[in-house]
C-alpha cells in the first residue's frame, strides 16, 4: 500500500510549499508521537486536564423498549464537551515536541476551535482560529469561549463563508508560518498524515469502550455506531474493533448527515451520495457536480456541514467493513428529544444523528444483545437552533 493510502483513497495532494511542514510532521508522528515520554505526558493530560477515562451509561429507560441494551460512551462528558479534546491535546503536545511556539487551527461549529485554544493555553502556545464569518456569526458563544481562552480567531470572508474556506485560509497561512507554527487538524481527513494521526489519537475512544464492554457485560457489542462528518470520532470509536475479527467482529455503522432530505436539498452525505475527488488534500469522497466543483452542504448540525469525508472512511465504505447510512435533520432533533427526556442527558446535533440511526433500525439490530452509540458531544451549543426548531421541547410544561 503507497504511504498514506488507505485503497485508493488519501494522499498528500499540496501546493509544494506544504511539502516541507508535512514532512516534518510525518517525521515526528513516526519519532515523538511513539515515544514513551510523549505517550506518558499525554495520559496524563487526557486524565488530570481533559477529564478521560469517560464512562459507558446504560440507557435503561430507552433500552427497555428498544428491546436490546443500549450503551453511550460519553465522550460529551469530556473538557470543553466534546470528542476534539483528545486530538487538540495530542497535536499541541506534539507541537511543543517539535519546537513550534503557536497553533493554527480552523472550526466550524467551533468545537475544535475551542478545544485547541484550550489545549493551547494549557501549554503555553499562541493560537490562531480561523472560521468562517457565517459560522463566526451562527455560533457565537463558541467565538467568545475561544476568545476568552486566549485565541486571536480570524472571520474568513471567501467562498460560502463556512469550514472549507476556514480550513482554505489556515493551509494558506500554515504555508507562512510553518518555522514556528503547527496545523492543528482537527477531523482525521486532509493530507497525509493527518487522517492517520488524528486517527491514533482519537482511538483513545475504542481502546476504552473495547475495555470497558468487556467488564459490563462480559463481550463485544452487536454493533457500533458513530456520526461521521470529516470522521475523527467514529474512526476513534471504530479503528481499534477493525482488530476484531472472526466471532468476535462488530458491526460498525457510520451516520452521515442527510440535511433536510427534500429533493434537490444540500446535504452532508459524500458517502452516500458523493463520487471520488481531491479536496483539502486527499483523495475521498466528495459532495461535487459533474464539473468536480465542490457543493456546498448542508447539515442542522454544524458540525457534520462539510462536503468531505476522511479516506479511512472512504475505504472502509468501499470494502464494506463500514456500513453508512443518513439521518434527516428532522430525525436527529426527536432523537435528541428522545435522549433528553428519556435519559437525562442532551446530547450534541451531530451525535443525536447515531442515535436516530439506532432508533429508527432497532429492528435491524438484534434483540437482547448489546449496541454502543458513540455519544461525541454535548448539545449545551445547540441551544439556539433547538429553540428555533423544536420550541415546543423547552416550554414550560
Ligand atoms: C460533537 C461533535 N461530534 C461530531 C463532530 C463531527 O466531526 P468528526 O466527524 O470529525 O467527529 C463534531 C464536529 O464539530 C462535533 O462537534
Amino acid at each position: 500500500m503507497k504511504k498514506g493510502y488507505f485503497d485508493e483513497f488519501g494522499g498528500q495532494f499540496v501546493p509544494e510549499l506544504l511539502i516541507p511542514p508535512l514532512s516534518e510532521l510525518e517525521e515526528a508522528c513516526g519519532s515523538i508521537l511513539p515515544s514513551e515520554s510523549f505517550q506518558e505526558e499525554l495520559s496524563h493530560l487526557l486524565c488530570s486536564f481533559a477529564g478521560r477515562e469517560t464512562p459507558l451509561t446504560r440507557c435503561e429507560r430507552l433500552s427497555g423498549r428498544l428491546g436490546f441494551t443500549l450503551w453511550l460512551k460519553r465522550e460529551d462528558l469530556l473538557h470543553t464537551g466534546a470528542h476534539k479534546m483528545n486530538n487538540t491535546l495530542g497535536q499541541a503536545l506534539l507541537a511543543k515536541g517539535m519546537g513550534k511556539t503557536a497553533l493554527v487551527a480552523e472550526t466550524g461549529a467551533g468545537q475544535h476551535g475551542v478545544a485547541t485554544a484550550a489545549a493551547a493555553a494549557r501549554l503555553g502556545l499562541a493560537c490562531t482560529i480561523f472560521m468562517g464569518a457565517e459560522d463566526v456569526e451562527r455560533q457565537a458563544p463558541n467565538v467568545m469561549r475561544m476568545r476568552l481562552l486566549g485565541a486571536r480567531v480570524v472571520p474568513v470572508e471567501s467562498g460560502t463563508r463556512t469550514l472549507k474556506d476556514a480550513i482554505n485560509a489556515a493551509l494558506r497561512h500554515w504555508i507562512a508560518e510553518q518555522r514556528t507554527t503547527h496545523y492543528s487538524f482537527g477531523t482525521a481527513a486532509g493530507p497525509h498524515p493527518f487522517p492517520t494521526l488524528v486517527r491514533d489519537l482519537q482511538s483513545v475512544i475504542g481502546n476504552e469502550s473495547i475495555r470497558q464492554c468487556r467488564e459490563s457485560f462480559g463481550r463485544l457489542p452487536d454493533a457500533v455506531v458513530a456520526c461521521v462528518g470529516g470522521g475523527s470520532n467514529a474512526i476513534g470509536m471504530f479503528y481499534p474493533f477493525i482488530r476484531e475479527t472472526g466471532a468476535d467482529a462488530v458491526r460498525l455503522i457510520g451516520v452521515e448527515a442527510a440535511g433536510t432530505g427534500e429533493p434537490g436539498c444540500w446535504n452532508s452525505a459524500p458517502l452516500n451520495l458523493g463520487s471520488p475527488g481531491v479536496l483539502h488534500g486527499n483523495h475521498t469522497m466528495l459532495l461535487q457536480d459533474k464539473d468536480g466543483q465542490i457543493q456546498p452542504s448542508h447539515s442542522v448540525s454544524a458540525g457534520l456541514d462539510y462536503p468531505g469525508v476522511g479516506p479511512e472512511h472512504a475505504a472502509l465504505h468501499k470494502t464494506g467493513r463500514a456500513e453508512y447510512s443518513m439521518i434527516r435533520d428532522e430525525r436527529a432533533l426527536r432523537a435528541f428529544a428522545a435522549l433528553c427526556r428519556e435519559e437525562g442527558i442532551l446530547p450534541a446535533l451531530e451525535s443525536s444523528h447515531a442515535l436516530a440511526w439506532v432508533l429508527d433500525n432497532a429492528g435491524d439490530l438484534p434483540q437482547g444483545g448489546h449496541v454502543l452509540v458513540n455519544l461525541s458531544g454535548r448539545g449545551d451549543k445547540d441551544m439556539d437552533i433547538i429553540q428555533r426548531h423544536m420550541p415546543a421541547l423547552y416550554e414550560e410544561r
